[in-house]
């Protein structure tokens, strides 16, 4: 990549040109003035004097009227000449400095060094403010960055998984090691779901973190939303033991919401908390009116919690509490990015809040209506 010199006489240059352009146009002013008016005035002065001088001696103090204005003018001229001189060659050095420094940090940054920071020039507002914006858009920059690496180390490790227990599991049964069966075919078909569900997953993430949910809104009762949540997830939560009950306050509005998406959060959450619950647990969902004409629906569990540490973490893509109930089950740590961003994308809040490890989980989702 060839990169862009800088002009160090580019900025110079140009005030010079100004300068002597400046100069020379007083200069052709004040000349005209002083050799059209000055003689005048200074004959008009003789005659308002009243003496008539003899013209040989007019004539001289013309002439030394004149020798006067010239050396006046032309010192005049040096002195202002100088002066610019020095103040455009001190304002180009600092100048010159201070971009060179901002440029050089530009150019670090456009070559994928983020970490890059600069010390305001201190010439004015508008370049501390550029330097500002240039620190602001680094800082962004390697965000950015750090969270596209983070992802793609996660993703390389969720695929890694799944891929070597397919692989060891073929390789037992070509060898003859273990047998074909139900069982194992069993095995080997969750670990293909896990997969496909991992790569659903991620599309449904993008598309839900780029705003491009395209969200079919209608009005629903809020009973209506509670009542299929807890319609979906029954089965579940029978199979595991756990009692799943709703507490609907009575007179709520309607919210106007794309049903399945807000289906799909609940159903995230119902999941999470049926497995985090012991056998024979109990889950409420309620929903009540908040602050501010708003609807607050929330999954209360009285399971596993969720220590302080991890909670400001949960929503974060892939982040999995390393829990002993966890360990074994194949989620992806997806799901509450996702219901993070279906809820955003409604005008609308998630938020977690747990006591600590064993004192259970309550799930807030707020959402305007
Ligand atoms: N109700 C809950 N009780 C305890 N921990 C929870 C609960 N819901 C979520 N978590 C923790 O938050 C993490 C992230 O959840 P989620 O994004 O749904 O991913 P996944 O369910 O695939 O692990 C989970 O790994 C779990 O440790
Ligand atoms: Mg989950």
């Amino acid at each position: 990549m060839r990169m862009p010199q800088p002009h160090a006489s580019g900025l110079a240059a140009r005030l010079w040109g100004a300068l002597v352009g400046v100069e020379l146009i007083t200069a052709t002013s004040t000349w005209l003035i002083a050799a059209v008016v000055g003689p005048r005035l200074f004959r008009s002065h003789f005659v308002l004097a009243g003496q008539p001088l003899p013209p040989s001696i007019a004539a001289h103090a013309e002439q030394a009227f004149r020798s006067a204005n010239l050396l006046a003018l032309v010192l005049g001229f040096f002195v202002a000449f100088v002066v610019s001189l020095t103040v455009i060659v001190v304002v180009t050095r600092r100048i010159g400095r201070s971009t060179a420094a901002l440029s050089a940090a530009a150019t670090r940054v456009a070559s994928g060094r983020y970490d890059t920071w600069v010390d305001p020039p201190r010439l004015g507002s508008e370049f501390d403010t550029l330097a500002e914006a240039l620190n602001r858009m680094a800082g962004q920059l390697q965000t950015v960055e750090a969270t596209r690496r983070r992802l793609l180390a996660d993703l390389a490790h969720e695929v890694r998984t799944p891929i070597s227990v397919i692989d060891g599991y073929l390789e037992a049964i070509q060898d003859g090691v273990v047998a074909p069966d139900q069982a194992n075919l069993e095995l080997l078909r969750n670990q293909t779901a896990r997969l496909a569900r991992l790569s659903e997953d991620i599309g449904a993430i993008s598309k839900a973190e780029e705003g491009q949910l395209d969200l079919h809104l209608e009005p629903v009762a809020p009973a209506d939303i509670v009542a299929e949540a807890i319609a979906a997830a029954s089965k579940s939560f029978t199979d595991h033991g756990v009692e799943l009950s709703a507490d609907v306050a009575r007179g709520l509005p309607t919210v106007r919401v794309d049903r399945q998406r807000i289906a799909q959060v609940l159903a995230n959450l119902l999941a999470n908390a049926v497995r985090h619950s012991e056998q024979g647990g109990s889950v409420t969902v309620t929903a009540r009116r908040g602050e501010r004409h708003t609807l607050e629906i929330a999954v209360i569990d009285g399971g596993d919690g969720i220590a302080e540490e991890h909670l400001a973490h949960i929503f974060d893509r892939f982040y999995r509490v390393d829990s002993a109930r966890d360990r074994g089950h194949g989620g992806t740590g997806i799901g509450l990015a996702i219901s993070k961003a279906i809820v955003e994308a409604h005008g609308g809040l998630i938020a977690a809040h747990s006591s600590g490890e064993g004192h259970g989980a309550v799930f807030t989702v707020v959402l305007p209506s």
